[in-house]
């Protein structure tokens, strides 16, 4: 309850008493001291005055007729707005009972009759003293809390912001990231293009110049069986038989060679798709394999027997409306914590790559709109690497956030892939994982019919 008592104050006491004799004793006493004064002649009285004019202070006569001292005081600890005023019994019983219950229904002091000033007066400005300091305390705890509150609220509208500036500054990066990436892919496709399709179109033809030679050769051989001793040195000397040998087989590789560098350069043209920063519809399984080309120098080792081996399980998918280059990035991003996860592991290393629909219920559509289609795209990455303990669990899609050393890791494929996954397609990614047996990371992607795009 709110009370006009300050420092300088005196205070409004109100005495109860039955007595009209001590009534007036007791206001002279009090107003001969500085204090206001009101009275009442009963408990009832008392209760019906204190929510109009609140006191300080309360005198209250244990014995009177009607409501007792005791029964009043027990009303006013039971409100809630007057439960705080202190109150000093008056009695001309002298018995340690009395005082005992006084004190336990909430009295603050006790005065019995016949009235000693001093005494009298002394009680009440203690009574009174208390009552100024809890008042003060109650006003500095209240002050507290609130400042408390305002702290607690910049504290997590600073950490609001700093979510936000952490966000910002991972999109800035990956932006930066994905166009020097794909400025950097397309550069050196364009570059490798064409002395690769020069050595391509020049070794069909190499081939077929040595078939001629050859042709030629064994001509020679069959129509002078005895060559001069000097053609039968060089014979020797050039190892013939196995030159003819060996030479198809050298072709041949430089074929294979040729044919795959013709498969980096396609794979890093569709990895970064420059041109297509627009939704259309993709081939999931045709950008995992291109992305598992790129990583191919980090899969197999050179002895092969170590390497990690990608296993595909593939089942039919339809085309999914995506940012393909932005997907590529996701897949690229989750194909390497995988193969990071499994550096230090003994073999078998394996990462599997599942694809499946799943059909769901068609979504409820009003009469006359056309059907939304529901069904999604479900694409896991599992491997068989370290795992990650619980506690970690729920950090790998912040930004910024690593276990890996300073320099190897930013921190930011997974939360990057997240805002593509949900942000940018309405779809969903988690992670399942056990520690020291392995990764597993889901994707599930609406697949929207054509027409329909997800918003930028
Ligand atoms: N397959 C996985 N197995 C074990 N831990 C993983 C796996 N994938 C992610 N993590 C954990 O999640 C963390 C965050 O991954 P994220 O890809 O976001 O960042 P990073 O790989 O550390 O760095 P960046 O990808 O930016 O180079 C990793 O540091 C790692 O601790
Ligand atoms: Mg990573």
């Amino acid at each position: 309850m709110n009370s006009n008592l300050t420092p300088t104050t005196k205070g409004n006491i109100l005495v109860v008493d039955d007595t009209p004799n001590n009534l007036r004793l007791l206001s002279e006493m009090l107003t001969d001291r500085g204090y206001k004064v009101r009275q009442a002649l009963n408990g009832q009285m008392a209760l019906a005055t204190l929510h109009r004019l609140p006191p300080d202070l309360i005198l209250l006569d244990i014995n009177m007729p009607g409501m007792n001292g005791y029964e009043v005081c027990q009303k006013i600890k039971a409100d809630y707005q007057t439960r705080d005023i202190p109150i000093i019994f008056i009695s001309a019983l002298d018995d340690v009972l009395d005082k005992v219950k006084a004190f336990q229904i909430g009295g603050g002091d006790y005065i019995t009759k016949p009235f000693q000033v001093e005494e009298v007066i002394a009680r009440v400005e203690n009574q009174l003293k208390i009552r100024r300091l809890s008042l003060q305390l109650q006003e500095k705890v209240e002050r507290l809390q609130q400042s408390e509150r305002i702290q607690r609220d910049k504290a997590s509208q600073l950490e609001d912001t700093l979510h936000k500036l952490k966000y910002t500054q991972s999109q800035l990066i990956q932006s930066e990231k994905m166009s020097s990436l794909g400025r950097i892919s397309a550069g050196i496709s364009h570059e490798i293009n064409n002395p690769i399709s020069f050595i391509s179109g020049n070794l069909t033809c190499a081939e077929q110049y040595f078939k001629c030679l050859i042709h030629l050769l064994e001509k020679y051989q069959k129509i002078y069986p005895q060559p001069q001793p000097e053609i039968q040195d060089i014979i020797e000397d050039i190892e013939l038989d196995f030159l003819l040998d060996d030479w198809p087989k050298l072709i041949y590789s430089m074929e294979v060679g040729v044919n795959r560098i013709c498969q980096i350069v396609r794979s890093l043209q569709v990895f970064s798709r420059q041109n297509e920063a627009k939704l259309k519809p993709i081939d999931i399984h045709e950008s995992i394999d291109h992305t598992l080309i790129l990583l191919h120098h980090r899969l197999k080792s050179r002895g092969e027997a170590d390497g990690i081996e990608a296993i595909k399980d593939y089942h039919h998918l339809p085309k999914v409306t995506c940012y393909a280059s932005e997907m590529n990035q996701v897949f690229m991003n989750i194909l390497s914590n995988a193969i990071d996860a499994l550096a230090n592991k003994p073999p078998p290393r394996v990462i599997t790559i599942s694809t499946q629909i799943k059909q769901e219920e068609k979504s409820q559509i009003q009469e006359g709109e056309d059907p939304v289609l529901a069904d999604s795209a479900i694409i896991k990455i599992a491997d068989n690497g370290c795992g990650i303990p619980a506690e970690i669990l729920q950090k790998i899609f912040d930004p910024f956030f690593t276990t890996k050393p300073v320099g190897s890791g930013t921190g930011l494929g997974l939360s990057i892939s997240y805002q593509i996954i949900v942000e940018r397609h309405g779809g969903k990614i988690k992670c399942n994982s056990t520690l020291g047996k392995g990764t597993e990371l889901v994707i599930e992607l609406p697949i929207i019919s054509e027409g329909l795009g997800a918003s930028p």
